[in-house]
């Protein structure tokens, strides 16, 4: 597949303020990477993740909720760059504190649907009209689980995993060189879920991050993060949804 030489090898993380994002931007710029680093938090981007990168980096105003801004920011930070190699969707949000309320439901599925297929189309437009590259979704283990006080992040996450998939097998049967790769993490301490006292297995951000970039430089189609989930995952691909139901 081609890509630009390793010295020049260029990645835009979309939502790479905090969390996973920000340690992601850090361990890719160990590995070489120029970044494109995009948020709502501009500040933050700037005072506290670029000074922990040694790559040369770019950063921007994005909110993903805004698609043809969010567009538009995104074609002038690769321009920026000279081109890109790899594309992250990482923005999100938790559906922890929005329980069944609809105007904080449309909010998430604004920022973790629309904004993630938004931004998806666009990254996929990119790499077709080059002819190669690397698009990389943030999902979660949740996609795989009904959730009773989740339930639209997980349904979000169902939606972000499925789409993954369905774009890995479009690239194939056309024959495009882009890699797809769906990340799935279990729990990652994060600002996301600095609050959440019932997690387990929980992985640090720098850890997660660095499970990531192994499998996106392997260019893995799907990443469990930390590997155990992996188990955990085939697990729930075996259990009738009747039994599943009933454990949870
Ligand atoms: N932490 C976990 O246990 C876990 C597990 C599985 C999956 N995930 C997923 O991992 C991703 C990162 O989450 P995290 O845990 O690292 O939480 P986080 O620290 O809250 O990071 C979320 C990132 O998304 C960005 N974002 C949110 N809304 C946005 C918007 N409207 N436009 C642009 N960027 C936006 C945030 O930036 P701004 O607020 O500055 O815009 C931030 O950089 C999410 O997709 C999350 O669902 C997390």
């Amino acid at each position: 597949m081609k890509t630009h030489s390793n010295s020049t090898r260029k990645a835009v993380i979309i939502g790479a303020s905090s969390g996973i994002g920000a340690a992601l931007a850090v361990e890719l710029s160990k590995a070489g990477y120029i970044l494109g680093l995009t948020a709502r938090r501009l500040q933050i981007m700037q005072n506290e993740v670029q000074p922990r990168l040694v790559s040369p980096s770019h950063i921007a105003f994005m909110d993903v909720t805004d698609i043809h801004t969010s567009v538009d920011t995104l074609r002038k930070v690769i321009h920026q760059m000279g081109g890109v190699d790899l594309i992250v969707l990482n923005a999100g949000v938790s559906g922890s504190s929005v329980g069944m309320e609809r105007e904080a439901t449309e909010e998430l599925i604004r920022i973790n649907v629309l904004g993630f297929a938004g931004m998806l189309h666009e990254a996929y437009r990119i790499f077709q009209k080059q002819g190669y590259g690397h698009i990389v979704g943030i999902s979660s283990i949740a996609s795989l689980l009904p959730h009773p006080n989740g339930s639209a992040y997980n349904a979000s996450k169902a939606f972000v995993s499925n789409y993954m998939d369905s774009m890995r097998l479009r690239v194939k049967r056309r024959g495009e060189k882009i890699a797809v790769t769906d990340v799935l993490p279990g729990y990652v301490l994060t600002p996301m879920t600095e609050e959440n006292k019932r997690m387990f297995w929980v992985a640090g951000a720098d850890k997660a991050a660095r499970q990531i970039a192994h499998d996106i430089i392997k260019k893995k189609p799907v990443s469990y993060v930390s590997r155990r989930w992996r188990l955990v995952a085939w697990l729930l691909s075996l259990m009738p949804r009747g039994i599943l139901n009933r454990l949870l």
